[in-house]
This record gives C-alpha cells, sequence and structure tokens, in this order.
C-alpha cells in the first residue's frame, strides 16, 4: 500500500437540502437538523429571539448542549452576533479509511454526516454571509466558520470569537488555565464544571451521567488558539487567545476558522480511542516521508535541566564533543536512533530566557564539533537530533530559519527540538519596520504562523519539528506530518526542580486531557527516580517503563544520563525495545486522573505491549488479553511494581520481574502501587 496514497477508500456524497426542514426550534423559527451516522448525536441549528445564530445537541435523547450562540465580535464594524437568518442549508456524508505515516494507529476511520448552514445578516446588519459547516460522527461533532467571499467585507478584524457553549448536565472537569504565565505547563485541577474559570483545550468533562466529553479545536491554521471561557453556570464560550493588534484574528476572505470540537464518549475509553480532530484536518500534504522514523533517544539534556551541567560555554558545559561521543557509543550500542544535543549553538550566554536575541543557530560552541559529531553518529547508525531554543524570540529565528534547517538536513540532523521558553505573551516577533518588534502569546495567531513556516521549511530539509512551549496540538500532523511531537503540558522537566512536583496523578491525567491533543515529547525513563538535590519523582520504577505506553510519541527519550540508565539492565532492555510507532492501540482499562492502561500492537512486527500509570491510589486491576489472535501463544514478560512500592518512600524502587505464557481469553491481576505503573512485552511463543 502506497504511503503517497494514503486515502483508501473516500466517498463524499453531497446531497442538495431542500431549504429548511418543517422542523422548528423552541421560539418558532426555522430551525435545521442533522444527526450522526447512527442517529445518536442529533444537531439542531437555528436562530434566537434576537435572530442571533443558535447551535445545540442531543445524545441518545438527552439534552447535552443547550442552544448555544454562534458569532464574531469585530473591532471595525457590526458585530456579526444579530440580524441574522437561515438562508439555506446542505447536506452531505463521508466514508473514508486513510493510513497515517506513522502514529498510536495505522487505518483511521472517518464516518460522518455533515450539515452546512448559511446564514444571511439582514441589511441593516451589513447583509454579510457566514456559513457553518458541521460535521457529525457518532463520537463527537466538529464544526467551523466558513466565511465566503462577498463584497463590502473584505477583510475581517476580529475582536473575538463568541462561539457558545452551554453544557446542559452537571459534572466534573479536568483543566488547566488559559492565559496563565506558565503556558500550558500547569498541574491540571479538577472541579466542578461550575467552577472551572478560563481554561485551555483540550479540557475534559465527566458528566453526572457517566459521558464524556472533551472541548478541543482542529486544524489551527493562521488563527489564534482559543480558551474556553465560562460566562455563567455551565455556559462557556471561545475566547480567542490575544495579539499585539486590536483584533486577536485578522484574515482575508474567503477564509475557515479551524474547527470546533467536542469529543462525545460512554467511558473514559471512547475519549481516548476517537481520532475526531484528526480526521477534520486535511490530508497529508508532504506526500512520502517515510525519511522520518519513529525512533527513541538519549540526550545530553537531564544535565542541564538539573542544572550539573550548563547549556552556556564553561566548565560545565553540557554540548562538548567528547560527552557527545559518549552518547553517540551509548545510543548504537542499545539501539537508540536519535541523540540529542542542547546547547550546542552559541547564544546562551547571555540572558536567553525571554530574550534570546543572540542566539546563533548555524554556529556552534568551540568545544562542538557539529560536522564531526554528525558523521560520526552517522557511521554508527545513529543521528545527532538539533535544538533551536529561541527564547521566545521568533524575530531571531525566523531570520535564521532557512540557513538553520538547511545546516541540519545537509547533516543527516533529521529531528529537532523547537523552543519558546518565554512568559506567556513573552514572544519577541518582527514589527512592520526592520528592527522592530511586538509582543505575541504563545498560541495567538501570529505564533500559529510561525509554528508553520518552521514545520514547512523543516520539511524542504526533509527534517522533524519536536516544539517546545509550543502552541497547542490540533492534529495538523495528519497535513504535516513532519510535525511529530511537541511539549505543551508539564513534562518530565519539573521532576528536576522540586519533590514529587508533578504530583502522581499528573500523568494519568495527562492521558485524558492533553494526550487527546496528540504525541508528547513528555522525557520519560527518569529510572534514578530523582531530580536535582535527590527530589523524589512521585513515580516507582515501573511507572518509568508504563509511561511509554501511557504518553504516546513517534520519538520517545529515556531522559536519564546514560551512566544511571546502563545500571538498569532490564528496564534498559525494555526501553530499547519497545516501539514509538503501533498499528493498533486502545485503552484496555482507566478512568479519567485515576488510571490508565493500554494496550499497543507493533507496527513492525506481531508483538503487543500493554502498560500504564497510576495515580496515588493503590488498586488491583484484572487485565484481559482479548485483542491477542486466537490460538496463539504468547510469551509475557513483565515489569509490575514490586511488594510494599509505592512512591512516598525509597520503597517507589521496588520492582517485581515475572515471565509467563498467555494466551487470548486469559485474566492477569495486575497490583499497580501508590504511584505505580506497570509495562509487558508480548512476543508470539515460537
Ligand atoms: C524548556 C524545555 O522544555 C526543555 O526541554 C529545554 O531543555 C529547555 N527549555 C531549554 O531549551
Ligand atoms: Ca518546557
Amino acid at each position: 500500500m502506497s504511503l503517497l496514497n494514503p486515502s483508501l477508500r473516500a466517498c463524499a456524497l453531497v446531497l442538495p437540502f431542500a431549504l429548511v426542514t418543517p422542523a422548528f426550534a423552541q421560539q418558532d423559527r426555522p430551525a435545521v437538523t442533522a444527526a450522526s451516522p447512527d442517529g445518536s448525536i442529533v444537531l439542531t441549528v437555528a436562530t434566537d429571539n434576537d435572530s442571533r445564530p443558535t447551535w445545540s445537541l442531543s445524545r441518545k435523547g438527552k439534552l447535552l448542549i443547550a442552544p448555544s450562540k454562534l458569532g464574531f465580535i469585530l473591532t471595525d464594524g457590526l458585530n456579526m452576533v444579530r440580524g441574522f437568518s437561515i438562508a439555506g442549508s446542505d447536506k452531505a456524508s463521508g466514508q473514508e479509511r486513510w493510513e497515517q505515516p506513522w502514529g498510536e494507529r495505522r487505518f483511521v476511520n472517518d464516518s460522518h454526516n455533515e450539515l452546512l448552514v448559511r446564514f444571511q445578516q439582514s441589511d441593516v446588519q451589513g447583509g454579510r454571509r457566514m456559513n457553518v459547516r458541521f460535521r457529525l460522527f457518532d463520537d463527537g461533532v466538529g464544526f467551523r466558520y466558513e466565511l465566503p467571499e462577498q463584497p463590502g467585507l473584505k477583510t475581517m478584524r476580529i475582536a473575538d470569537e463568541t462561539t457558545e457553549f452551554d453544557i446542559a448536565p452537571a459534572g466534573t472537569a479536568w483543566w488547566i488555565p488559559g492565559g496563565e504565565w506558565n503556558r500550558y505547563e500547569q498541574v491540571y485541577q479538577k472541579t466542578a464544571i461550575d467552577a472551572v474559570s478560563t481554561a485551555h483545550t483540550p479540557i475534559t468533562m465527566r458528566l453526572d451521567d457517566g459521558t464524556h466529553l472533551s472541548f478541543h479545536e482542529a486544524a489551527l491554521v493562521d488563527y489564534a488558539g482559543y480558551w474556553l471561557k465560562r460566562s455563567d453556570g455551565r455556559k462557556f464560550r471561545t475566547t480567542l487567545a490575544p495579539s499585539s493588534q486590536a483584533a486577536r484574528v485578522i484574515r482575508d476572505l474567503p477564509f475557515n476558522t479551524p474547527w470546533r470540537t467536542i469529543r462525545i464518549a460512554d467511558d473514559a475509553a471512547g475519549l481516548v480511542d476517537n481520532d475526531l480532530e484528526l480526521n477534520l484536518n486535511e490530508p497529508n500534504k508532504l506526500g512520502d516521508v517515510r525519511w522520518f522514523r519513529p525512533a527513541k533517544y538519549i540526550g545530553i539534556w537531564w544535565g542541564m535541566i538539573r542544572g550539573d551541567w550548563s547549556w552556556a560555554e564553561g566548565p560545565n558545559h553540557g554540548a562538548t564533543t567528547a560527552r557527545t561521543k559518549r552518547y553517540i557509543d551509548f545510543a548504537a550500542k542499545h539501539g537508540f536512533r536519535g541523540v540529542l544535543v542542547e546547547g550546542w549553538d552559541k547564544g546562551w550566554n547571555g540572558d536567553w530566557f525571554g530574550h534570546g536575541d543572540d542566539f546563533s543557530y548555524t554556529q556552534s560552541t568551540p568545544d562542538f564539533d557539529l560536522p564531526g559529531l554528525a558523521a560520526y553518529a552517522r557511521d554508527k547508525g545513529v543521528h545527532l537530533i538539533g535544538h533551536h531554543e529561541t527564547g521566545g524570540n521568533i524575530a531571531n529565528y525566523e531570520a535564521q530559519l532557512d540557513a538553520a534547517m538547511r545546516l541540519y538536513g545537509g547533516l543527516g540532523v533529521d529531528v529537532v527540538k523547537t523552543g519558546y521558553v518565554a512568559d506567556a505573551g513573552g514572544i519577541i516577533a518582527p514589527g512592520e519596520a526592520p528592527g522592530e518588534t511586538r509582543m505575541e502569546w504563545h498560541d495567538g495567531q501570529r505564533m500559529a504562523q510561525h509554528h508553520l513556516r518552521v514545520v514547512e521549511t523543516a520539511a524542504k530539509y526533509h527534517v522533524a519539528v519536536n516544539a517546545h512551549e509550543p502552541i497547542k496540538d490540533t492534529g495538523l500532523r495528519r497535513t504535516y506530518p513532519n510535525w511529530v511531537g511537541r511539549e505543551g503540558a508539564r513534562g518530565m522537566e519539573y521532576n528536576a526542580w522540586g519533590a514529587f512536583a508533578n504530583g502522581p496523578d499528573h500523568e494519568p491525567t495527562l492521558v485524558y486531557t492533553r494526550m487527546l491533543s496528540g504525541p508528547m515529547d513528555f522525557t520519560p525513563g527518569v529510572l534514578s527516580l530523582e531530580g536535582a538535590d535527590h527530589a523524589p519523582l512521585a513515580s516507582t520504577l515501573a511507572k518509568q517503563l508504563g509511561l511509554y505506553l501511557a504518553l504516546y510519541s513517534p520519538i520517545q527519550m529515556a531522559a536519564d544520563f546514560i551512566e544511571t540508565l546502563e545500571t538498569f539492565p532490564k528496564e534498559l532492555d525494555f526501553i530499547s525495545k519497545v516501539p514509538a510507532d503501533w498499528s493498533e492501540s486502545r485503552l484496555i482499562a482507566g478512568e479519567v486522573g485515576d488510571y490508565a492502561i493500554f494496550a499497543r500492537k507493533d507496527r513492525n512486527s506481531e508483538d503487543w505491549y500493554v502498560g500504564g500509570v497510576n495515580d496515588a491510589t493503590a488498586r488491583t486491576v484484572t487485565l484481559g488479553f482479548d485483542y491477542l489472535e486466537p490460538g496463539k501463544r504468547y510469551t509475557a514478560t513483565i515489569y509490575r511494581d514490586g511488594e510494599g512500592a509505592t512512591y512516598l518512600t525509597d520503597a517507589r524502587h521496588e520492582i517485581a520481574y515475572e515471565t509467563r505464557t498467555v494466551r487470548k481469553g486469559d485474566r492477569y491481576d495486575l497490583w499497580l502501587a501508590p504511584g505505580g505503573g506497570a509495562a509487558m512485552r508480548l512476543v508470539p511463543a515460537k
């Protein structure tokens, strides 16, 4: 099957929709309705008494989203909020099974019904036209505004988008605050839905009747990211990330906004095993991307994060030629494809944090031989992973971007980690006049443009991108499959800076929140279980292995010092074998914020891997093996929490190893320690 032509079967049936249906909204105004393929989700689109466009959803006959308004506030004209009527609508449906070049699963199914509603404002309101396209899947809904070309509206200057989500039932939410100084790097809060303030997306909710929801967006291109702001009760609306301009988004017509998405499921697994945002993104624009290889990597990194080494030149400089050679040798010996080196370039000696104008992306420090090391690595089948920290200064970075990517591409450095360390709102972007700069937000329109510029430039030179302090992931890896990873949440690094810094709940919460947006460069594999000054991690040893199954990334780090990794031969063996690319993935046990156990099948063999992470509560989970091939025996190598293990004491190092034979239909009782986890490798027996 060709990766150049990932679409296996596509058909889009466009049916003219006979004007407006006889169904009427509550105010006796005409409404249009549509249902998901199995009929469980029903959408109603109407206008209210104030002629404001509204949408609502029911699921299995129960109201889920009460009538909620749609519209825009503009900086330079009448708002697009009132005076609307429905001018017409069209229905369509789509069925497709498409192939991912890499990912949690090889094939993705897309089955949806579509409703396009054409709204028209009255002459008094400018007579403007605004279309809204809804796609209804059985496990979620997406909709976007489509602003067609029209006389009298050439450019939209959007002060804010006022898309409402009025959540009918009560429930619980897991969320991080939007617009706060540490960007997305927050510990998740768990509150009642009506106690949320302004949240980043994805935000996850469990309604009192057990329905699970996740609000997010898809295909965030040339637009500001939105934060979900609670206005009243359980009523939320979008508010766009700010800009240095009065308008948060400026776009010439015609254009489409990103899709506003809601995953909807009966249980936690239904939220996780869900491809809504990927399905709403455009297909691969890069063609054959087999030059990107999902793989694991080590790096000259943890030493800087802990403070043992420095990024800047000096006696403790981390990125030296001699150390990098040792890392390359270790990678070659233990099967790691990548070696990340940070602090290799000039510019770290000044005030790089939130400043970054000294960074060079082409000149290495005198004690780091970039071409020599790239060649040394290549000879051993290893690839350096490059690093572009910007300190948030994209004016400086964009000026060097092409040269920087050309340099890496030419040396076989085929993945680059980028970084935007600066407080929220601290991005330094080029202004209009030469030398002039403007301050932007990490998730504003300017950064949406910037990240794609980096990804497209990198693709030209066959380089893949892993962005830290990024804009949130909205499924653009489908369109640009060289956008392979991102941070965009509190990663392992926080554990270097304080005891139990991320807390035992963090990873079992990430699975159901941040991870719904896409792969994360969390950087697992700190087997010492300690940060600086012996600060303990809220993790057992087995949990460090479970992270490779719980938090998907096609580039997975083993974050610890190589000298430490070497002292854990059994764990190192697991890490060196666990794949970073899967043909199938499913959550086989878990609840939001409590625990998560996945079964994943290697994309390149018949092996299965099972494992995941637990919160602070010890529990026994009975695992089935229903996904295994019938009649086949598998040898399971199991790494689980040892007797008495707990993240709270030195017993966090207690681990138990077990080998047994398993078959489809077997059951296995897995005990998970407080802050624990587990990992298993299942290999078909000969
Ligand atoms: C923050 C990133 O998350 C971390 O991985 C990196 O080492 C530092 N910035 C420096 O770029
Ligand atoms: Ca970070």
